[in-house]
């Protein structure tokens, strides 16, 4: 039979579901889509990615859960979200601690990924990648240059105890609030600032709602792509070798992709909003990293010395 009558019946079809809350023109968002066609493509049409974007499946806030169910088999949480069940997580929260791509891809390539994907398998997931975003900015109704001028402002924040308490260091509040709150939060004034990658400030249209903009990468936000695992280990080995060879081919074009997106949409910024854009000098990032990562002691212990000193060792 020609190959395209020989089509897979529904039947024999794997379907995978896979959750997740941003928009489609984003990083995630279109490495998800890839990553789908990939599969689609390297089985034969034996597997089905079925994509749902925007949390028009499950919120961030209950993705963990719907994915422990087995009600989605796969999400892409950043890795903040996990901090609160593999508590090991918390290292990348941790402000400026990988301040470069070079340090980043070094970490998460090498012994410091691996050791954070090997603390799902005891909580029953299956971490198949690291999906970059960006580094995040800085969002306020006020300027926000020096460390100072985080006083009294109340962040939204992701569910995240370092996050909290990098902003409460600076003598601002939080308010932990799902991603797609966010924009009504600041829109109504019950959080006055907020940190994201610009994809996300860009995507979810957050310089509407918010006067400045800083450019300060103080800190990571990226993603572990995750299966449910005992759905995963009963999949035959030549459709998981096909996975994840997708899955490594998605993460590598999205290295480069998610740079050139998070530029290319910074320029949109400027071109379609007032929004008043300021990228901190070497002296003021200097400063603002002297000041944040006093905080790293308050987790050594929760993360592990060992992976601690593992991190200092590339950030040197
Ligand atoms: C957020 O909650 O701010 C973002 O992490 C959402 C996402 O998945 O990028």
């Amino acid at each position: 039979m020609p190959k395209d009558e020989e089509q897979v019946g529904m039947e024999d079809q794997i379907v995978i579901k896979f959750s997740h809350v941003v928009a489609e023109n984003t990083p995630k968002g279109l490495a998800a889509n890839r990553f789908a066609e990939l599969v689609d493509e390297y089985t034969d049409h034996r597997v089905k990615i079925e994509v749902y974007p925007n949390q028009s499946l499950y919120s961030d806030h209950e993705e963990i859960n719907a994915l422990h169910e087995n009600k989605v088999q796969m999400i892409a949480p950043t890795t903040s979200k996990i901090t609160s069940i593999s508590k090991k997580w918390m290292l990348l929260d941790l402000p400026y601690v990988f301040p470069t791509d070079a340090a980043l891809q070094e970490a998460l390539n090498g012994e410091v990924g691996d050791e954070l994907l090997d603390q799902l398998n005891t909580i029953d997931i299956e971490g198949l990648a690291f999906w970059s975003n960006n580094f995040k900015q800085i969002t306020s109704n006020k300027p926000i240059r020096h460390p100072e001028d985080f006083v009294g402002k109340n962040f939204r924040i992701m569910p995240s105890t370092v996050i909290e308490s990098q902003f409460q260091h600076f003598g601002a509040t939080t308010s932990k609030l799902e991603f797609n709150d966010t924009f009504k939060s600041l829109e109504i004034n019950k959080t006055d600032s907020q940190e994201n990658t610009i994809s996300n400030i860009y995507s979810k249209k957050l310089y509407e709602v918010q006067k400045y903009l800083t450019i300060s990468n103080h800190g990571y936000l990226g993603y572990v792509v995750m299966m449910n695992k005992p759905f995963w280990d009963k999949l035959p080995v030549d459709i998981q070798q096909q996975i994840q060879r997708a899955m490594d081919d998605t993460t590598n074009w999205l290295w480069i992709k998610s740079n050139e997106m998070n530029q290319a949409q910074l320029r949109e910024i400027e071109k379609k909003s007032n929004i008043e854009i300021y990228t901190l000098s070497d002296k003021e990032k200097k400063e603002w990293m002297d000041k944040m990562t006093v905080i790293y002691p308050e987790f050594e212990s929760t993360i592990g010395t060992k992976l601690m000193e593992k991190m200092e060792r590339i950030r040197e």
